[in-house]
């Protein structure tokens, strides 16, 4: 697989793949704009080398093209980054390619790619359709290339294809991660299901030296060591999956942090919320955030880590009250900058309060599910797709 600094593109007109799926407020305007400021890189790259770009990206999971969905906003912050650039938005390239055929811009962005069924189908004409756009195809979407979508793994069986900037960025650093770690190497995850993670934590568990859990996740955990509190029903089977990862974790030798104490209260508004130590805990509370002893411990093992890598939100987010250990979390990694830290997910970015310090982390992965999909196999479809054309 070759990247697009490695190869000469010139004067061509370039499909690019990228993930702009940003989040949005409810008003719809954009509440973090991370993945399209880390696509400029590639953008500027093939610009300054005298190509016309048709980007092609997503928004959220259409089930038909609707305005709340549509890429116009994100076409309307691009421009803010790229001002003297000439860009086109083009609502259908199917029904209506005009924009497409006239020469007097720099970029054409094509209106959201899910409004097609024949993407997330992988349909072999649609990707066939899509690659008569351009004459060489990259790929800088890390964040959606665990997707085998005909924008992913279609197109570059019809052009030649490389991987862009961020693209290279994502790889080599979680690479770094996990082939070559400094030590100690300190995991966090955090998130509300185990089920969606166990592949991911059974890597890390024989790679990592510590794991540190909380989020809903880490209660099959403390319910598998013998804590008897309920919160919400945890199912048998995530309970079986948390002894034999605990299992696995002894025999590796990693040490498995889970939380001692935590915000309960008795309903999710905050306005009973107290600290319990976790024996404490009563059937009737629900835990929605790692207490002060725990934020204590986790931070001393932060403090002295050599890499850290961390995903998923440690409390009930949706409700600022119990975002406090998240922030701290933060605020520990950021502090101990002689780590190499990497942060994935835009839930756990999401769940930040205060970006002041992102500048802070060393990568702040635009993969969600990517990036564990990424740890967990080593590779991605859409890099896979790269590689073998
Ligand atoms: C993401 O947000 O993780 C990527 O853009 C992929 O989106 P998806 O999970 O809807 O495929």
């Amino acid at each position: 697989m070759k990247f697009v600094d490695e190869v000469e593109i010139k004067n061509k007109t370039v499909l690019l793949r990228v993930d702009f799926n940003v989040s949005l407020n409810p008003n719809l305007s954009i509440a973090d704009d991370q993945r399209i400021k880390q696509s400029l890189p590639t953008i500027k790259y093939l610009l300054k080398n005298h190509n016309k770009l048709v980007i092609i990206a997503h928004l959220s999971e259409p089930e038909k093209r609707n305005s709340d969905d549509s890429l116009i906003r994100v076409k309307n912050r691009l421009a803010e980054y790229l001002p003297d650039k000439k860009i086109v938005f083009v609502k259908d390239f199917l029904k209506n390619p005009e924009g497409l055929t006239k020469n007097n811009h720099d970029i054409v962005l094509l209106e959201n790619i899910r409004f097609y069924p024949g993407e997330t189908k992988n349909d072999p004409e649609f990707a066939k359709e899509l690659s008569t756009l351009g004459d060489v195809y990259v790929n800088d979407a890390f964040g959606v290339s665990h997707r085998e979508h005909a924008s992913v793994v279609g197109i570059p069986k019809h052009l030649p294809s490389y991987g862009g900037l961020l693209m290279k960025k994502e790889i080599t650093i979680l690479d770094r991660v996990m082939k070559n770690p400094k030590k100690p190497f300190v995991a966090i995850i955090g998130g509300k299901k185990i089920r969606t993670k166990i592949k991911f934590i059974n890597k890390l568990v024989t790679v990592a030296d510590y794991l540190l859990l909380g989020g809903g996740l880490a209660n099959a955990f403390l319910v598998a060591e013998g804590h008897s509190f309920d919160n919400g029903p945890i199912e048998e089977q995530d309970i079986k999956t948390a002894k034999e990862i605990l299992s696995l974790a002894r025999e590796e030798k990693t040490r498995f942090e889970l939380p001692k104490d935590a915000i309960i209260a008795n309903d999710k508004n905050g306005k009973t919320s107290e600290v319990k130590k976790i024996e404490e805990i009563e059937p009737h509370n629900q835990v929605l955030d790692i207490g002060p002893e725990t934020e204590a411990e986790f931070g001393k093992i932060i403090d002295q880590a050599g890499t850290i890598i961390w995903n998923g939100p440690v409390g009930y987010m949706e409700n600022p009250v119990f975002k406090r250990g998240t922030d701290f979390l933060y605020y520990s990694i950021a502090e101990n900058e002689k780590a190499m830290s990497v942060i994935g997910g835009g839930d756990t970015l999401a769940a930040i309060s205060k970006k002041e310090y992102l500048d802070k982390i060393t990568h702040i992965s635009t993969g969600g599910g990517a990036m564990l999909f990424y740890i967990e196999n080593g590779t991605l479809p859409g890099i896979q797709a790269l590689s073998s054309q």
